[in-house]
């Protein structure tokens, strides 16, 4: 079982080895970088080069550990009880009302499968400490039936964070770690032509030297990062935009066209104006 990149995603070396080194310590690999550096896909990449089921696990902030292994589904069983003639089995039988969540369907799959706990970040503080012991020993315990769930084959996790809140130490000894570092421009342009094989080599040189001039402006609140290139890219090619538009004669930074899909807040599009007015007026 070894990870070595796939046709739709471009994984750099030190990529391809984190994924590998995690799926031989058996641990978590747990995933951080900007948003839209391709966190999210390479689970979906590695459990498709892999040949696994790939089972996802969307967290929001109102999500509780709980969710993932089961949930006791009270009301229905109450309503079904009121409803239901006396010689109903179903009703006393409380196994009928358990929900299985994303773990316990992973860990009793008949395959092995993968596992993506998506931006853990999200969650409440609590959240990885209470799924430390269902993620190391891979059992839990559901405690209204006193049954031992245990993970038939051991699934490959990914887990992935924007960063929004330090994960406890604890929780991060677990895991194997890897961030995805930001790609420089030789990797964004193996990813570009993963995207848009038939790319005109001018227009995307252009393209790139825009758009590594709009993300190296200090001072931004929000950096435009691969998948807002791509959308870009898109745009440049359905609107039919010239390669003019896209170079300034004087090789001085000019506002690109559509860069509503690079920029996404007032405050970095007048920084980006201001600094081209400087730079055409020599200040
Ligand atoms: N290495 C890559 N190879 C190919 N495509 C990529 C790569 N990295 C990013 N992309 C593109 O960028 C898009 C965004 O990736 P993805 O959703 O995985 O990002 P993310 O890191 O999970 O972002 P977020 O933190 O916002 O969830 C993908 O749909 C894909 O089109
Ligand atoms: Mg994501």
């Amino acid at each position: 079982m070894k990870f070595q990149g796939s046709d739709a995603y471009v994984a750099t070396p030190d990529l391809m080895l984190a994924v590998n080194a995690a799926i031989t310590l058996k641990r978590p690999l747990l995933v951080k970088g900007e948003p839209g550096t391709g966190k999210t896909m390479l689970a979906e990449q590695v459990a498709q080069a892999l040949g696994m089921p790939l089972m996802q696990w969307h967290i929001k902030s109102t999500t509780k550990a709980q969710q993932g292994l089961y949930e006791y589904d009270a009301v229905s069983r109450l309503r079904d009880s009121q409803l239901a003639g006396k010689g109903d089995e179903s009703v006393k039988d409380i196994r009928n009302y358990i929900v299985k969540g994303v773990l316990w369907q992973a860990f009793t799959a008949e395959q092995p499968v993968a596992l993506l706990i998506d931006e853990i970040d999200k969650a409440d503080i609590e959240f990885p400490n209470d799924l430390l012991r269902e993620l190391d020993r891979m059992e839990f315990h559901v405690y209204e039936t006193r049954e031992l769930v245990k993970a038939v084959h051991r699934p490959v996790v990914f887990i992935t964070s924007n960063n929004e809140k330090e994960l406890p130490d604890a929780f991060l000894r677990r895991c194997f770690f890897h961030y995805i570092k930001f790609p420089d421009a030789e990797t964004m342009r193996a990813i570009v032509d993963v995207h848009f094989p038939g790319l005109k080599k001018e227009l995307l040189a252009a393209a790139l030297k825009n758009f590594y001039d709009v993300r190296n402006l200090p001072g931004l609140k929000k950096k435009p990062s691969t998948s807002e290139l791509l959308d870009w890219l898109k745009l440049l090619v359905a609107e039919d935009i010239p390669i003019e538009a896209l170079q300034s004669k004087d090789d001085k930074v000019a506002v690109p066209p559509l860069v509503g899909a690079l920029l996404k807040n007032e405050q970095d599009v007048t920084l980006f104006e201001k600094l081209v007015f400087m730079q055409r007026h020599n200040r």
